[in-house]
């Protein structure tokens, strides 16, 4: 059976990161064959790219930020993610082409149309099965970033992350049934718990 592909979404400093690892448990005790993966990156060449448009030295526009994304996007399709669910292996994805509406256009301002073309060339008929977007204020988001030295996105102010949230939610709203809105401001484990519960609906329906 073909595997499912599930990507996390979230502004900087919402958790992905904490939580992805522990999806992964989550998917392997219940005996799904799982691998993560993330973008931009999870190819030779993904990587590479993901080190440019993260570079602080870089100065990129929202066009040219949009076009090494679904670059790097359709080499992480054709050799790892496509394949993998192919084999019937679960993907789980840390950001996918709801982070490049919700960075390059809410945040940045290019046109909403033009990400949409792009989506529509890169990967016409295929979607994440399942979205956790992960949703906290660009406040408390802040506060958790404190501690790493930011990267390129990450030095954007508040304004600028709340832009990319509503664009978020905007997708989300258009997305009900493949986005799962996560309250991502409490407690790691409250929020693990509502993870367990919506992953094992997933499961029973999969
Ligand atoms: P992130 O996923 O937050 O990784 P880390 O936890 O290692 O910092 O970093 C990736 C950055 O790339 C993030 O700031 C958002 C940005 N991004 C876009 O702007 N557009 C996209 O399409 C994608 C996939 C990522």
């Amino acid at each position: 059976m073909r595997g499912k592909f599930i990507t996390l979404e979230g502004i900087d400093g919402a958790g992905k990161s904490t939580h992805l690892p522990w999806l992964v448990r989550l998917c392997e005790n219940r005996g799904i064959a799982v691998r993560s993966t993330r973008e931009p990156g999870g190819t030779a060449l993904g990587e590479r790219l993901r080190a440019l448009l993260l570079d602080r030295e870089q100065a990129l526009g929202p066009e040219t930020e949009t076009l090494l994304m679904f670059a790097a996007r359709r080499e992480h399709l054709e050799k790892v993610i496509l394949p993998a669910l192919e084999s019937g292996v679960w993907i789980l994805c840390d950001r996918f082409t709801d982070a490049t509406y919700a960075y390059q256009s809410g945040g940045s301002g290019l046109a909403w149309d033009k990400v949409a073309a792009l989506e529509q060339w890169v990967h016409p008929d295929f979607q994440p099965d399942l979205t956790l977007y992960f949703d906290v204020s660009p406040d408390v988001a802040r506060r958790r970033m404190a501690l790493n030295p930011p990267d390129r996105f990450e030095r954007e102010d508040p304004a600028y992350f709340q832009r990319v949230r509503e664009a978020y939610l905007r997708r989300a709203r258009s997305s009900p049934k493949r986005i799962r809105v996560v309250d991502a401001s409490g407690a790691i484990d409250d929020i693990h718990k509502e993870l367990e519960v919506i992953i094992s609906s997933y499961c029973l329906k999969a």
